[in-house]
């Protein structure tokens, strides 16, 4: 295994990822709990993540000194390699220039790092974004590149097989950066590549079995991919000790509920209670136009719905949550980082205390398209596994306005249609995200010989790795001509169809 320290970089999700990528397990853990992951993992290799903090201020972080002293391969990357150079004795400066972006790397030595892919004497595009920079390695170190910016653009211990780079290798703007990490794992720390998800599988079931014992548990399903791949992992690590909860907020698309319990009950055979709560939260919604407030009371409702239905199945220690790695990191800055809150999501931490269950989250250190190679590999059906990530509050804020059984009715059936036409133009999987938004405006239209007077549907699909940032799609307009006019043809309510080419910021990908 691989230990990733984290000291807060936007990037660290990437290096976990590109180790994966050569077929070697890591975990990501923060500094501060760094010296305690060390004795339990006992890695073959350490890689120190990029961090936005300086070396040079009072307090910032640094790695166990533990870590230096362990014998085992180290690769220090940005403010990683700070903290090498600092805690093995070399010296730091806060440049006057920063280094953002593009940068070249001359290589002036050799290393078991940069064997046979960077020779002395070539240039190499790296990416670069820091501040502070190296003015004196450590004992023992000696530099290997050079940047314009940065005389130790990238160090070497070759005999403790330490490694400091300054451009960060886990980007795609470094071209050669999973090379460098590949041959980090392989070469410098001799790890095979024979870890892969059924391997993650199988060490992911003994450690649910060890952790929950012979305890209940209890899983909320939402109909999207992650919940649904933890509960059928946790299902096969201890059987029928899980009984999954599916609560029916009537905010589906077309057939989801109906979708989720057949595959549940009939397919996996996992005990499932299906509650229809569609009443209570359309009740509840009653008349609410602010977004903030519709989130706010589809979030409390849930929890109250679920509550009351884990405390009917009684005794239950823990509870399953498909818990991913990006959203750890969201909900973490949103807790205690300096970022705003955006928008309320109700499916991290939003437990009330008196619950006090443990969490079980067995994907919380994948990133979406490895849970999509998880799911396949339990043999999820691929209409669940490739299916396209789907908000908690669900169609109430693709319903801006007050929302209504009639408009969700509405909203439902424009939807299908137009993932219809996209299933069958094959475009699904090039696609991140796409769905209809049912707009609280009318417009005049003529149908027949007969003025109308309906609904406006906006159409909205985007392509993202990961959520955080988007672009819109671009189809071809005889596509988006095909869906409006099917559309409008087939959904009686909605006369003109619009379609959103706002990118991620300035707008969010939902609407609400
Ligand atoms: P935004 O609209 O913030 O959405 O650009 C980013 C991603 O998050 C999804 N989303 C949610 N997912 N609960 C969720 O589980 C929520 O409350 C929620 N709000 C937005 C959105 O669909 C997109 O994939």
């Amino acid at each position: 295994t691989v230990l990733i320290v984290d000291f807060g970089s936007q990037f660290t999700q990437l290096i976990a990822r590109r180790v994966r990528e050569c077929g070697v397990y890591s975990e990501i853990v923060p500094y501060q709990k760094a010296g305690e992951a060390f004795e339990r993992m006992r890695p073959k290799a350490i890689i120190l993540s990029g961090g936005p903090a300086s070396t040079t201020e009072a307090n910032s972080p640094r790695a166990p000194q533990a870590l230096f002293e362990a014998g085992v391969p180290m690769l220090g990357i940005c403010y990683g390699q700070m903290c090498m150079v600092e805690q093995l004795g070399g010296e730091i400066e806060s440049a006057d220039h920063r280094e953002f972006g593009r940068a070249y790397v001359t290589v002036a030595g050799k290393t078991s790092l940069t064997d046979g892919l960077w020779d002395a004497g070539t240039r190499h595009q790296v990416w670069m974004s820091h501040g502070d920079r190296v003015i004196r390695p450590p004992k023992g170190f000696e530099v290997i590149g050079t940047s314009e910016n940065a005389p130790y653009a990238y160090i070497a211990d070759e005999k403790r097989k330490f490694y400091g780079v300054m451009f960060h290798p886990e980007v795609v703007h470094t071209p050669d950066g999973a090379k460098l990490i590949s041959n980090f794992v392989h070469h410098v720390a001799g790890l095979p590549g024979d870890w892969t998800m059924a391997a993650f599988r199988e060490e992911m079931k003994a450690k649910i079995r060890a952790q929950v014992g012979s305890e209940k548990v209890i899983c909320g399903l939402s109909g999207g991919v992650d919940s649904a791949v933890a509960a059928v992992l946790i299902h096969e690590a201890i059987g029928d000790q899980l009984t999954c909860i599916f609560v029916d907020h009537g905010l589906m698309r077309m057939n989801e509920a109906e979708q989720v319990v057949g595959l549940f009950r009939n397919h996996y055979n996992i005990p499932l209670v299906h509650v229809d709560a569609s009443e209570t939260f359309l009740t509840a919604l009653e008349g609410e136009t602010d977004p903030e407030k519709k989130r706010k009371t589809i979030g409390r409702l849930f929890i109250e719905v679920f509550d009351a239905e884990a405390a009917k199945i009684g005794g239950a220690g823990f509870l399953a949550q498909g818990t991913l790695y990006p959203d750890v990191i969201e909900s973490v800055s949103a807790v205690g980082g300096p970022s705003v809150t955006i928008k309320s999501h109700h499916n991290v931490g939003g437990l009330p205390d008196h619950m006090k269950l443990k969490l079980v989250e067995p994907l919380r250190e994948l990133f979406k398209d490895e849970v999509r190679a998880l799911g396949r590999e339990l043999g999820l059906p691929e209409i669940f596994v490739g299916r396209h990530p789907f908000p908690g509050p669900g169609l109430a804020i693709r319903c801006p306005g007050g929302v209504t059984r009639e408009k969700l009715d509405i909203l439902r059936r424009a939807d299908a249609i137009y993932l219809d036409e996209i299933r069958k133009a094959g475009l699904y999987d090039a696609i991140w995200q796409a769905f209809a938004v049912l707009l609280p405006v009318q417009t005049v239209g003529v149908m027949g010989d007969g003025r109308t007077y309906e609904h406006v549907l906006a159409l909205r699909a985007v392509t993202s790795v990961d959520g955080m940032t988007a672009d819109f799609f671009h189809f071809d307009m005889d596509f988006l001509g095909r869906a409006a006019t099917r559309i409008i043809n087939e959904v009686r309510g909605v006369n003109r169809v619009v379609y959103d080419v706002t990118s991620k910021p300035p707008g969010t990908i939902e609407w609400e």
